[in-house]
């Protein structure tokens, strides 16, 4: 196998290892849309969540069920029309609903037994009817009204997969029509998932036509990768719409479930081998992620960091970027170093050692994966603010390939004999590295943040 090939492997499995015990006992929500169900990888896609089950990721399942409740309205000569996504179900037509729905389910626990996974299909959902809004009779169709969380704690314990069909009833057994996207919403929502899932037939979001908020990441591939709570209530905003779009349904789905405690929101195509594992394995994963909580974060480097450290600065140590460090270098340093890590890896790091007054920022380097997605500025804006707490005067910065990018950041190119005594003396000539430097103005607390 060649050498990238490897080192990419290898890196999908450290990562792996990674989040494995972050989500042990955690809670997933997963909504399946049950056109996937013909699809050639569907029973991989099941194996893969029976995988994640064994980790002691716990699991809750909501098939939808619109495929198959066409397919079976048809059938029958029974129709129904929809407004604004929303199936508008006559009580003739709710025999066909139920049967379509339990089919559904009824199939997934089919395959879950086939892989040894123990599945339940409860009647845990109380509905009431959607009743008539802006003058239109929902009939049928019905909103949850609420859950039996502690039955369903008990199943979740017994190490059991809660299936639920689309249905719901009402306290004398009546049984409503739900929309299975808002069913899993609330689940997610009433036991705390640290993730819901819509695994769809059209993948995460795409950037289409739609406007996209002002820092949101969108993939080579035309995919929002990544949106946080105000990216994804400016996102609403600004391509709000009279007619339903689904994709605007989902985000703001995900975005009400992060508003009210949900970790994560994923948006995955469902018919792409693995998307599920790699969206919870790997920092970027390949649909559309909506997070509540603070999905970057920076910090002090530890001990535990310096390996991980010392692997993403080789390439530029390699390419001459970089002085080559030793472990025994970082950790003599150690308290000059951050680190970049998303959900506990490592991705990028820098340090910021002090000479009387000034500030020499230095070993700033993003892991290759994840360059040109904002890091670098982040981390060197962090080590900036640090220089300011520290009543640093000025910061300065030596670089024989990357100048371009700090005169962007601010920095000016200065002389040797500017910098502090203590660094002329060290300075490499055969190096001859360019130097840079930001004069922070007097009585200006903030007033590098203020540039980005
Ligand atoms: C330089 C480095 C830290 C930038 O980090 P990053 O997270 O990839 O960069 P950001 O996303 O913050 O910024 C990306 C922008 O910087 C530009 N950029 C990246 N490296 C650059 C370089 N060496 N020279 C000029 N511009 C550069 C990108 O083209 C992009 O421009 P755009 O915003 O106009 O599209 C990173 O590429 C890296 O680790 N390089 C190797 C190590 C290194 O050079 N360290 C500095 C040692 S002094």
């Amino acid at each position: 196998m060649d050498k990238s090939k490897l080192k990419e492997q290898s890196e999908v499995i450290r990562q792996a290892f990674g989040y494995i015990d972050r989500f042990k006992n955690e809670l997933f929500v997963i909504k399946i849309d049950d056109i996937l169900i013909s699809n050639p990888l569907f029973p991989i896609l099941i194996k893969d969540l029976v995988l994640l089950h064994r980790m002691g990721i716990r699991i809750i399942l909501v098939p939808g069920a619109r495929t198959r409740i066409d397919e079976v309205l048809k059938t029958y000569n029974v129709s129904c029309s929809t407004i604004n996504g929303i199936r508008i179900s006559p009580p003739e037509s709710i025999p066909f609903i139920k049967m379509a729905a339990f089919d559904v389910s009824n199939n997934i626990m089919t395959m879950l037994a086939e892989c040894e996974a123990h599945a339940v299909i409860g009647n845990w959902v109380r509905a009431r009817s959607i009743g008539v809004r802006n003058g239109i009779n929902y009939q049928s169709s019905g909103t949850v009204e609420r859950l039996q969380i502690d039955i369903l704690n008990n199943v979740l314990e017994d190490g059991l997969i809660p299936i639920f069909p689309n249905i719901g009833w009402s306290g004398k057994g009546k049984p409503y029509n739900l929309s299975s996207n808002e069913l899993a919403l609330t689940l997610s929502i009433e036991l705390k998932a640290a993730k819901l899932f819509f695994v769809t037939d059209k993948g995460g979001i795409h950037q289409g036509e739609y406007k996209i908020p002002d820092g949101a990441f969108v993939t080579g591939e035309g995919i929002i990768s990544q949106l946080n709570r105000e990216q994804a209530q400016e996102f609403l905003d600004l391509n709000s719409s009279d007619s339903y779009d689904e994709s605007l349904e989902l985000v703001s789905l995900g975005l009400e479930a992060c508003n009210l405690g949900v970790k994560r929101v994923h948006i995955v195509d469902g018919h792409i081998e693995g998307m599920i594992l790699k969206e919870i394995f790997s920092n970027r994963g390949l649909g559309t992620m909506i997070y509540g909580n603070q999905h970057e974060n920076i910090r002090k480097m530890t001990h535990s960091d310096i390996p991980e450290v010392l692997r993403m600065m080789h390439p530029a140590v390699e390419d001459k970027i970089l002085i080559p460090r030793t472990a025994s270098d970082l950790e003599k340093k150690i308290k000059d170093f951050i680190v970049y890590e998303v959900d506990g890896t490592v991705h990028g790091c820098g340090a910021l050692h002090k000479y009387g007054q000034q500030g020499e920022i230095a070993a700033i380097v993003v892991d290759e994966m994840y360059i040109n997605a904002g890091i670098g500025k982040k981390i060197v804006s962090y080590l900036m603010e640090k220089a300011l707490a520290m009543k640093l005067k000025q910061v300065f910065l030596l670089t024989t390939q990357t100048s371009d990018w700090f005169s962007q950041l601010g920095f000016v190119q200065g002389e040797i004999s500017d910098l502090p005594k203590e660094k002329q003396k060290t300075y490499n000539y055969d190096r001859n590295s360019l130097v840079f430097f930001y004069k922070f103005p007097r009585n200006n607390g903030n007033r590098y943040l203020s540039q980005y």
